[in-house]
Parts: C-alpha cells; structure tokens; sequence
C-alpha cells in the first residue's frame, strides 16, 4: 500500500509511536546504510523524549564499505549508538541486546532497586517504508514470512513477539515519514525505493543516479553496461545505455521509462555493485 505522506498522516503517525513508545525500553531505528541522513527521520529525537535509541544501518551489504564505516565514526563522534546490519541475513545483529542492555542499565538497577522484578528488554522497530522493518523483525523472531505491514494505524491490541536476542518486540513496527528537505534528499529516497514510484518521475532519477555514479563510480557503470567509454553528456549515457540493454521503440528510439527501470533495479538489488548515495560530508 502506497503511502502518502500529508500533514494529516504525520500526526496520526506521531500520535500512534507516542503510544508505542510507552510501552517500550529501547528503540531500533533502522536506516537506510547507503543513505543513513536522508533515510533517518528528522522528528524522531522530538517525539523519543528520554527513550534510549540503537540506529541500526541496514542493507549493509549493498552499501560502499568505506563509507558505511564513515557513517559509523559520524555516529561515534555524535555519542550515537549503531550498528552496521543485514537483516536479511542477520548479520551485525549479535550487538544489539548486549547494547540494549547497558543502554537501559541504570534505570533497571533504580527498578530492581524497588523491587520490580527483571523482565526481558522490549524494543520497537522504527524507521521509513521499504527501510527493511518487516524483514528485520521476522529475522529476529525467527519468522519465514511477514505478518507485519506498512500499516499505520494497526496497532490496536499489541502482543509481543519473541526473539532470540533477549528482546521482546512489539509485533508491529513504527512507520515514520521521509525528510523532505530538498530535492537531494529526495532523490537518494527515490533511487532506494523509499518514495514510491508513482509519485516522481522514474527517468529524472534515473538520471540522477547516472550522474552520481559518472562523477563517484565510473568504473561501475562501464563495468555493468560494458560502456568502452562513457559520455560527458548525460543523455547520450542514458541513451547508450538503453541501446545497450535493447530498450528500443519503433524507429530506433531508446524507450527511457524502460531504461530508467533497469537502472534503478540495478542499483537496488545490488548489480551496480555497493554503492552509497551519500556520506557524512555531504550533511556538513
Ligand atoms: P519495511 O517493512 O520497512 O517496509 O521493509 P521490508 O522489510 O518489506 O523490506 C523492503 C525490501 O528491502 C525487501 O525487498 C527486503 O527483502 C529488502 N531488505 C531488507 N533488509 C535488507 C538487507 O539488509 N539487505 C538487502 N539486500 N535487502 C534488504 P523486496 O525486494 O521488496 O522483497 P524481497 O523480494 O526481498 O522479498
């Protein structure tokens, strides 16, 4: 379900985590790896008060390496606690509890203190659409398929969900809205599918992508389109690349729509090789 993100949705989204977050001691706010900024939500600290948080980067494993462990240094220095993740896999996972646990220790001796017996860590799984929330949560619950969805508004009734980590989850996650910021911001959340695909026009960023990776990664576009060179103009790549990939229309034209969706899949599912859209410096 595409979610539109107007000021009436946002509130009804706040209202509903203000709700979710008092019923939990930890938040897991997931990020997008290869985007962590743009993909972060801005109102999060506002509406966590003094709920402790984890950023987890997520999708690690088609994000650039270096830059990622950029990212991490940037959250180090921001006294931030992360994680670099895959939650398909499960990997990076293993820290969680162990940070969970001295996140929340003080205010757990001060209970057990008053005699209030000790009960498993509860978290809440928290971040924008398609970040990878369901996975995340069936990974951890040990769980083949998703129960849980990009529903705001279902949280009547809240159960637990076991995990294998020592945290209790709530079983349904906290959807939050993108930055809309600039037209940066919206783009990196456009090209990892973050925004649905109806609401921008599918060839514009495509073009961005093209442009990012000429300017950072050229040896990623010659690779994957084997280009024997690429050209300065920018259509002229768009268009090479569409005659490569046989996206032609009636009279030899290259058919952008059909291009444009291959190169986003390529960088999506990873065919572009690790790429990450932005890095700590491009926030400062
Ligand atoms: P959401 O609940 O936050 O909306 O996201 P969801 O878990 O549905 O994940 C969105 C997409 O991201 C899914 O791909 C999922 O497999 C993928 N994903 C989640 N975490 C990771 C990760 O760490 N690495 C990689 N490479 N992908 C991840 P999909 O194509 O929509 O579905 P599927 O074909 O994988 O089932």
């Amino acid at each position: 379900m595409a979610i539109q993100w107007f000021p009436g949705h946002m509130a009804k989204a706040q209202r509903q985590i203000r709700e979710e977050l008092q019923m939990i001691d930890v938040v897991l706010e997931l990020v997008d790896a290869r985007i962590p900024y743009a993909s972060s939500n801005p109102q999060l600290q506002a509406l966590l008060e003094d709920r402790p948080k984890i950023v987890l980067l997520n999708k690690a494993d088609l994000a650039d390496e270096a830059i990622t462990e950029q990212w991490m240094a940037y959250h180090a220095d921001e006294e931030q606690q992360a994680l670099k993740i895959n939650a398909k896999t499960g990997e990076g996972l293993s820290a969680v509890s162990k940070i969970a646990a001295s996140l929340v220790a003080e205010q757990r001796r001060k209970a057990e203190a008053k005699g209030v017996r000790p009960r498993n860590l509860r978290a809440l799984i928290m971040g924008i659409p398609n970040v990878g929330k369901s996975t995340l949560i069936n990974r951890m619950a040990n769980k083949r398929t998703t129960e849980v969805g990009d529903r705001p508004g279902v949280t009547k009734g809240q159960s637990w969900i076991k995990t294998s980590y020592g945290i209790d989850l709530l079983d349904t996650p906290g959807i939050l809205w993108p930055k809309f910021e600039n037209e940066a911001i919206g783009y990196r959340l456009a090209a990892t599918g973050a925004i649905k695909e109806d609401v921008f026009d599918i060839a514009d960023v495509a073009l961005f992508v093209l442009q990012f990776c000429k300017k950072h990664l050229p040896h990623v576009l010659s690779e994957r389109y084997r280009l024997a060179e690429i050209p300065e103009d920018d259509i002229a790549l768009f268009d090479l690349i569409g005659q490569k990939r046989g996206c032609l229309v009636k009279g030899g034209y290259v058919d952008y729509e059909k291009t444009a969706g291959i190169i986003l899949r390529d960088l999506r599912s990873g065919k572009l090789e690790r790429v990450s859209l932005e890095t700590p410096e491009d926030i400062s």
